[in-house]
């Protein structure tokens, strides 16, 4: 389908995931990914340095295995791309590093590109080439942010950002209150899928009528984590039980409700027509539901790439990487730094 395009390595390594994917053009040839979330789910969160040392111990190994399975020699590699931000800057250190050494080794050009929005170009492996303009929801354990994108190698303006906890963050935070181990998104998703959403009426950040002008595309999420846990407590004081699956879906329904309603609304706002989501909480059901659901109403079409390419992975770097490529942006410099809070608007570096 592209055989002439360029054969883009991408390399990721934000967070706690070492992803490494080759992608030429659109189409993804292989993606590998090895996690040290084992490592710290004991700790109850992400330690860096513990990340850090296992991307450092599992680099080479992925790259190749990556290499292996899909059998292309690193000689056949056209460019390398890799997350130059945002993200942890020790694990961002290590994948930069790694990105260089081959990129020197091999003379190959280097694309720095943002995490944020490769979590959106990885649609384009999925779904195919973007209409002209979509909007993207990232919505992770780390971000949670929405995106107008005009070119997602060149072009893309932020809307919005959260002002304080990410979504998933909220739903680990809300996790660790109901007593449930972590990583507490995956298992709130579960009980709120047996509990009455509607139960208890959980405040929704940032809707409010003063919050229009400045805010009307900002999430918050830590007052309602707040509220969740005040209700919890007064629950517990007063020696009552206390109704998870209902706290649980009540709480999902709230996030699910601001997220879907304040996307909704800047699509129709910017004349959009098509949403992508992305980021390892498009796994969550009440939010996928409920996005599917106001998305037909309203005419969107929705995309939302396959669970494994919505959490960090190689493939997502690889395909914006490509993009830029095909934009023919110049490479960027073998001295670039990374940047652990590179703007959303800063497609590459
Ligand atoms: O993208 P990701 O794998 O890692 C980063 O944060 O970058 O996202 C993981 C986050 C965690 O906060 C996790 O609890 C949340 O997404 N998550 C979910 C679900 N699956 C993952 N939250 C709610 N429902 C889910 N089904
Ligand atoms: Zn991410």
């Amino acid at each position: 389908m592209s055989a002439g395009e360029p054969l883009v390595l991408g390399i990721e390594t934000s967070c706690d995931e070492t992803g490494v994917a080759l992608v030429r053009g659109r189409e993804l040839l292989v993606d590998t990914v090895a996690s040290s979330m084992d490592e710290h789910a004991r700790y109850g969160g992400i330690i860096p340095e513990v990340a850090s040392r296992a991307h450092l111990e599992a680099m080479i190994p992925t790259i190749e295995r990556s290499l292996g399975t899909a059998d292309v020699d690193l000689s056949e590699v056209d460019a390398i791309a890799v997350t130059a931000g945002p993200g942890l800057v020790g694990p961002l250190t290590i994948g930069a590093s790694a990105a260089k050494a081959l990129a020197l080794a091999l003379g190959k050009p280097l694309y720095g590109v943002n995490h944020v929005i490769g979590h959106a170009a990885v649609d384009e492996l999925v779904h195919g080439a973007f209409p002209e303009r979509v909007m993207a929801l990232v919505v992770s354990g780390g971000h949670s942010s929405l995106l107008l994108v005009d070119d997602v190698a060149t072009s893309v303006s932020e809307l919005g950002s959260t002002l304080d906890d990410a979504a998933g963050e909220a739903f680990d935070k809300v996790g660790r209150l109901l007593g449930l181990p972590y990583p507490g998104g995956p298992h709130i998703d579960r009980l709120a899928r047996e509990g009455d959403p509607t139960a208890i009426r959980f405040p929704r950040g940032l809707t409010a009528r003063k919050d229009q002008e400045k805010h009307a595309y900002d999430f918050s999420f830590s007052g309602l984590k707040t509220a969740v846990a005040r209700w919890v407590e007064a629950r517990q004081d007063a020696g009552e039980e206390i109704p998870v699956h209902d706290v649980a879906a009540s709480f999902a329904e709230s996030v699910a409700d601001v997220l879907t309603a304040k996307t909704i609304a800047a699509c129709e706002r910017h004349g959009v027509s098509t949403l992508v989501v992305g980021g390892g909480f498009s796994a969550n059901s009440q939010l996928r539901d409920m996005a599917a659901k106001r998305c037909a109403e309203a005419g969107i079409e929705l995309r939302i790439p396959p669970i494994r390419y919505c959490t960090d992975n190689g493939a997502m770097i690889a395909a914006l990487g490509s993009a830029v490529v095909r934009a023919g942006v110049a490479p960027s410099s073998l001295d670039i730094g990374v940047d652990s809070s590179m703007p959303l608007t800063v497609t590459h570096v």
